[in-house]
């Protein structure tokens, strides 16, 4: 099977390109290319390069994870944000016929009520939760064959990545340095491996619709900062919590959000990790 992948070299990019490369041909796109990297130059706002390079590699499916994931970012350039996660779909739809795995998210919901179903009601309290939900929608009625995953606090651990909340603590409590870590913000934080496994379960199994995918442990950012902090023989004294208005981000931030991931459970016959087993996976491979 070939597999193109949109924002390939970012942190889930990285981790599901490994996973699946085993497997498949992987065609990796990314607006810019590490020097270290091989792929193919794409920014999936170029409409007319993008079908070019569709048409170029004739894959059979698509993974969407090429976004604009700054919150803020997106609160404070709400035009950005839209060009890139909604006109960035719809430039898929338009170049591309086949199968379309689109990676989606929690902030789709308001956070008064998580953790969430498919069942839900969507209702985003941000600008990015808004333009991922209507990029959901183009997908919905748009007469394709799709997968909509909904992923939550995705973190990675290569050193790459500067989206990771696992590495921003890490490297910060190495480095000595305070940091300030909500309590009142609550997930289920996901391994980009974890999450790279189930796109890898959910093509096997041509899967579409909307799935929802969350590791098992549902707890609030300082809870898992200091996870984190214990795991890595790291000072857990550095982490003070903070609540969210304190912070006085641009962006609104759902606080009981996270994901429920009963459908997946039962469909694939999987189990979600623990963060604990996670970290230890993450520890052992770095000790390689
Ligand atoms: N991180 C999470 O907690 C989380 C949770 C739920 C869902 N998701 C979704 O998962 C997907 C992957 O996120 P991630 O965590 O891997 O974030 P990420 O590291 O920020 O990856 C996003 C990638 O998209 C690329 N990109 C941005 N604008 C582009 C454009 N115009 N053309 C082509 N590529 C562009 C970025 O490239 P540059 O490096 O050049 O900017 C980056 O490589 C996203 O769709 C995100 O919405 C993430």
């Amino acid at each position: 099977m070939r597999i193109l992948i949109t924002g390939a070299f970012g942190q889930l990019g990285s981790a599901v390109s490994k996973r699946l490369s085993k497997d498949s041909k992987i065609i990796r796109t990314g607006r810019s290319i590490p020097h270290d990297g091989q792929g193919i130059i794409l920014d999936i706002l170029n409409q007319i390069h993008f079908k070019d390079v569709i048409d170029a590699t004739e894959p059979d499916v698509v993974i969407h994870l090429a976004a604009m994931t700054g919150v803020d970012d997106c609160q404070l350039n709400p035009k950005l944000a839209k060009e890139i996660n909604i006109a960035g779909v719809q430039h898929l739809c338009d170049s591309f016929k086949g199968k379309i795995i689109h990676l989606s998210t929690d902030y789709v919901f308001d956070g008064k009520n998580g953790p969430y179903s498919e069942l839900d009601t969507v209702c985003p309290i941000s600008v990015y939760g808004e333009t991922k939900l209507a990029a959901e929608r183009i997908l919905l009625n748009h007469d394709q064959n799709y997968l909509i995953i909904r992923g939550n606090v995705i973190y990675g651990d290569s050193s790459n990545t500067d989206a990771s909340f696992l590495n921003w603590v890490v490297n910060s409590l190495k480095d000595g340095q305070e940091i300030r870590v909500v309590n009142d913000q609550y997930n289920n934080p996901t391994w980009t491996k974890s999450m790279a496994d189930i796109i890898s379960l959910c093509i096997e199994n041509d899967l579409s619709g909307i799935v929802h995918w969350g590791d098992a442990d549902y707890l609030n950012r300082f809870d898992f900062a200091i996870k984190i902090a214990e795991k890595f023989e790291l000072n857990s004294k550095l982490i003070k919590p903070i609540i969210t208005t304190e912070l006085n981000q641009p962006a609104p931030r759902p606080l009981k959000s996270g994901l429920k991931s009963d459908k997946l459970i039962e469909v694939l016959d999987v189990v979600p990790p623990s963060i604990d087993d996670c970290l230890d996976a993450i520890l052992e491979k770095n000790a390689k």
